[in-house]
């Protein structure tokens, strides 16, 4: 028998909520929500996206919280304790497994753009941003990827930052730092709200989110409304099932997770509308994806009072943001040397740490010296993990943990973990064994080009 230490649990259910919001939270929320919103037709686009988290989002993070609870294990051997339960094929072992490579393949590439905002709070806090032009702010984004020396002074200050946290273990480690961070993501959130709604044009931002064109509404929108819940939720990879065994028993799997959806989704949207309020009064394009906090919004910030000290603040909003979901990304894999070896924690840290340094230094020189090594589908390294595990092994986990807690475990063993009965049992049955299923299975044969 191997060696297992003492399990640690979260203090109390705030605690968990705050930890499962902070993996929630993340790059996916502050640039790629509000800039989807954009493109996709307002709100639109958002009824969507909130009908995909309440059918999908919630119900898959109800199951991967009810499967780690039970294993009170890591993924890897939570799902052969599963299956040996339930009296099948331990092969779903390979699930959980298949999370935990792809939570250190994630963090690779995510390392490198934590490092990015980093650089930039102290770019706004030395008030390099002071009456930038637009293309100064082009040119300061474009220099910094093309050095590989910064990026990778800063990938390795993240790096640092996360293994850290995760050395400390469940309670001195990741409780702590999320009980401190969270809080203070949303107290900056209220500032940065405050700030906009004085200084900004909340109106054209609200408009331009929230106003009603159904022309735009596309099968191309609903699925990646779909593909954006789920990242969004932090849902498919282990990072929710391993902080759902840390939970205790008595606590409501179906309240603590609507509340955590219900905070991922409100923040998103919240700093949307603080980000465009800024961008429209500044008359800036709302241009997308990385560009637009990295190079719009220092020029809206460069030309507003008070605009150095609320730039910094906001770089340390999305570097929380960025902080407490890297510290989930790798806590699977943590868990389960931690488990099955006599290797401690801040040992394993460590070295866990320096593969995925290494793994993120391969994605700094493919923005610069690597640009046109080409790994999978035409793309380059960045672009290559980025799409792998966001489009294909994220919603294939997330599929095959609902099978499995739909079709192979007990229905007494879900029931007793969920605690529900009646009818809201048979709405998380309907919406985790026909809904999601189907749902994510649309979104992949979409991505992979089978629909059009
Ligand atoms: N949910 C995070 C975000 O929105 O940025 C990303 C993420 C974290 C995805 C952890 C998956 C995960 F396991």
């Amino acid at each position: 028998m191997s060696h297992i230490p003492h399990r640690s649990h979260w203090n109390n259910r705030w605690t968990f909520m705050l930890a499962t919001a902070g993996s929630a939270i993340g790059l996916g929320n502050i640039w790629k929500l509000p800039y989807m919103i954009g493109v996709n037709g307002g709100s639109a686009f958002v009824i969507i996206f909130l009908l995909c988290i309440f059918l999908v989002g919630i119900p898959l993070m109800m199951t991967e919280i009810l499967l780690g609870r039970r294993a009170q294990k890591n993924p890897l051997d939570g799902m052969n304790v599963l299956a040996l339960e339930a009296k099948t094929s331990t092969h779903w072992k390979w699930l959980g497994g298949m999370g935990m490579v792809t939570g250190l393949l994630i963090l690779g590439f995510y390392s490198v753009i934590g490092g990015w905002v980093l650089r930039y709070i102290g770019a706004s806090a030395s008030g390099a941003f002071s009456n930038i032009t637009a293309m100064q702010s082009t040119e300061n984004f474009n220099q910094l990827l093309a050095s590989p020396f910064s990026l990778l002074f800063w990938h390795t200050v993240f790096m640092m930052m996360t293994m850290g946290v995760v050395a400390r273990g469940v309670n001195s480690g990741l409780e702590k730092a999320n009980n401190i961070l969270i809080p203070a993501l949303f107290s900056i959130l209220l500032v940065l709200l405050g700030y906009s709604m004085s200084v900004g044009d909340m109106q054209a931002a609200y408009q331009f989110m929230f106003s009603l064109d159904f022309s735009k509404l596309t099968p191309t929108v609903v699925l990646s409304a779909l593909g954006h819940a789920f990242f969004s939720l932090s849902l498919g990879m282990g990072s929710v099932m391993v902080y759902g065994s840390y939970l205790q028993k008595n606590v409501s799997i179906a309240r603590t997770t609507i509340y955590i959806a219900l905070a991922d989704t409100m923040l998103g949207l919240l700093v949307g509308l603080a980000i465009y309020s800024l961008v429209f009064a500044n008359q800036l394009e709302p241009s997308a994806g990385p560009g637009l906090i990295f190079q719009t919004l220092p020029i809206a910030f460069g030309h507003m009072p008070w605009g150095n000290l609320i730039a910094t603040l906001f770089f340390m909003l999305v570097a929380f943001a960025a902080w407490t979901s890297a510290i989930s990304l790798v806590e699977p894999a943590i868990a389960w040397i931690v488990e099955n070896t006599r290797i401690r924690r801040k040992t394993a840290a460590f070295f866990l740490g320096l593969i995925i340094w290494l793994l993120g230094v391969a994605v700094v020189l493919s923005f610069n010296e690597w640009k046109e090594v080409k790994i999978v589908f035409g793309l380059n390294i960045f672009e290559s993990l980025d799409k792998l595990t966001s489009t294909i092994l994220l919603p294939l986990g997330g599929l095959f943990m609902a099978i499995f807690a739909g079709y192979f475990m007990k229905k007494d063993h879900v029931q007793d973990e969920l605690n529900l009965a009646g009818y809201k049992f048979k709405l998380w049955q309907m919406t985790n064994n026909y809904i999601a299923p189907i749902a994510i299975t649309a979104v992949f044969l979409y991505l992979l080009g089978v629909i059009k």
